[in-house]
């Protein structure tokens, strides 16, 4: 899916800005301890350097699983504390780095990740990572075709992470709005940059949309977001 130019380039960025904030957040990891019990969803107590080796590993397989640049998945845990987000969904899992990422974010603002994956084996590896992780009762992860099993969550929805089929991302977007993205909300689209292409007819769709404010970035020179926020007026 990626040339090797591209993974030299994500190589390089993880040398120079991955491991500092990979322990920041290792190290402000929350510390209460609490009963895992089923949708308990206070701070968990997790040891640092299992939790940074977790991620080292998942990071170094990335591109099999085509997940976020660590880089990315740093953003996203960023976006989602300064958002305050509490419900957030995600489409299109992997093996879990991502959702690991918001996870654990979410242990900040008390708030819970919906994730899901179409392939079997990813799912289970997802979930055996998101369990490594101390976040089986933060995050609730479904198998199965996003396009159906987005129609039976309720939402609304904060904060939404696609990361899933690029070319059908106008369909996940007219399931989310109106009603389960409200005002305030967020849509975060990966490969923005990368995938242009295949994801032309939402990138043209979102840039005009009166009731949103969108901003194309890049933080690894070629993946990309796109993200957009619902205007409170809308
Ligand atoms: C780019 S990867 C996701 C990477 C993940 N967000 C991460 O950063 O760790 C895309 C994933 O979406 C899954 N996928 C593709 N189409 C899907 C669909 N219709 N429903 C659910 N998952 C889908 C693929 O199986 C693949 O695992």
């Amino acid at each position: 899916m990626k040339t090797r130019q591209q993974f030299r380039r994500r190589e390089f960025l993880k040398t120079i800005g991955g491991t500092l904030s990979l322990f920041t957040v290792a190290t402000h990891a929350p510390s209460a301890i609490v009963d895992a019990a089923e949708g308990d969803t206070r701070p968990v107590k997790r040891d640092p350097a299992q939790l940074r080796r977790l991620l080292d590993e998942m990071d170094a397989k990335g591109h099999r699983f085509w997940s976020v640049p660590r880089k990315d998945g740093e953003f996203l845990h960023l976006l989602v504390k300064a958002t305050r987000a509490r419900n957030v969904l995600e489409l299109g899992t992997s093996h879990g780095f991502s959702a690991i990422w918001m996870g654990l974010a979410l242990e900040e603002t008390g708030g819970r990740l919906t994730t899901i994956e179409i392939g079997k084996e990813r799912y289970d590896l997802a979930r055996r990572h998101v369990s490594e992780a101390g976040l089986s009762q933060r995050v609730t992860l479904i198998k199965g075709d996003a396009h159906v099993e987005m129609a039976k969550l309720a939402g609304p929805f904060d904060f939404v992470f696609m990361d899933a089929d690029k070319e059908r991302q106008m369909d996940y977007f007219n399931q989310l709005y109106p009603k389960k993205l409200p005002p305030g909300g967020i849509l975060a689209v990966h490969n923005a940059i990368l995938a242009a292409n295949s994801m032309k007819d939402y990138l043209e769709m979102i840039r005009k949309h009166p009731d949103f404010d969108t901003v194309i970035l890049s933080l690894t020179m070629d993946d990309g977001f796109c993200l957009s926020y619902r205007h409170r007026s809308s």
